[in-house]
């Protein structure tokens, strides 16, 4: 299994992604890239992890791919910190990067500290992941001085839907651009060891790589990105409806788990299932000549 640079005994640290980054600061080369996927469960965790995944992000995505929401913003603090003692318990060797959920971190900023301290304390994360640029650059700088990583996101920030009118791509004009590159910079100004680019023109998403000492990981925002994240049930197929178009999938697993369990029913129905080998028996002398009598 390749597994890419990393320190000593295997575990991905903080300092070792922004490492990467600094051994090679235009763009990480394609066998540094960092590898990042979102996971919501100790299944994921281990399945992830095992795969040699640098980065499980325990994204508020889980809002809507996992607890069926239809955006992100419903999540709250506990669900967030129960999925992610979870992903921790199936983790031995990835970087866990929880998601702060909306309204977290929006109001006081002693209570976004103490509310992304848990994350560390209680849940086990190692970084948290806060969306916003410039208008988040103080909670980033509080929140590296009380020892937690930060991970920026700008772009396309899905918790700010209804300000965007949508999930749109972000940066497309040349004034939007500015900004979204202007939002790149205070991020890193402020302390955070890496940023997600989501949902902007590949060109923009390049220039920012360029521009960044700290690593950038896109989701919709081209190949030009120092890693690339994608929301897991994107990736394997475990979607209803259209996914988005940045999005390949590499399995059809919403098939294959459909597919067993018709079977499985069709087994009980039929009777075959379970069958004598998979069931069990007494042992010889005990069944042998006795019946057995209800006990009352
Ligand atoms: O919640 C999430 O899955 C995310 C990724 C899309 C980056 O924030």
């Amino acid at each position: 299994m390749s597994v890419g640079p990393h320190a000593g005994n295997g575990k991905i640290t903080v300092p070792e992604i922004l490492s990467r980054k600094h051994a090679s600061p235009d763009s990480l080369s394609n066998s540094a890239k960092i590898t990042c996927v979102t996971a919501y469960d100790y299944p994921s965790a281990r399945l992830l992890d095992e795969a040699g995944v640098d980065v499980l992000l325990v994204g508020d995505s889980l809002a809507m791919t996992v607890l069926g929401y239809e955006s992100t913003l419903p999540v709250t603090l506990e669900e967030m910190l129960h999925h992610t003692r979870a992903v921790r318990r199936g983790t031995r060797r990835a970087l866990i990067v929880a998601d702060m959920p909306y309204g977290t971190y929006h109001a006081e900023l002693p209570e976004a500290v103490r509310n992304a301290m848990r994350f560390v304390k209680e849940a086990g994360a190692e970084a948290v992941k806060i969306e916003g640029g410039e208008r988040r650059m103080e909670l980033i700088a509080r929140l590296v001085e009380a020892e937690v990583p930060v991970m920026g996101h700008v772009g396309l920030t899905p918790q700010s839907m209804h300000a965007m009118g949508g999930f749109r791509v972000q940066g497309k004009t040349p004034d939007a651009a500015e900004q979204v590159l202007r939002d790149a910079r205070a991020v890193e100004a402020a302390g955070a060891f890496a940023i997600v680019l989501e949902g902007m023109p590949r060109e923009l998403a390049a220039q920012i790589t360029a521009d960044l000492r700290i690593p950038t990981i896109g989701i919709g925002a081209g190949p030009d990105c120092d890693g690339q994240v994608l929301v897991l049930n994107d990736l394997i197929g475990l979607t209803f409806g259209a996914s988005p178009k940045f999005a390949r999938r590499y399995a059809n697993v919403g098939e294959i788990i459909s597919g067993a369990v018709r079977e499985y029913c069709e087994d009980v129905r039929g009777g075959t299932f379970p069958s004598d080998a998979e069931s069990y028996h007494m042992p010889k002398a005990a069944s042998e000549g006795k019946k057995i009598r209800a006990v009352s």
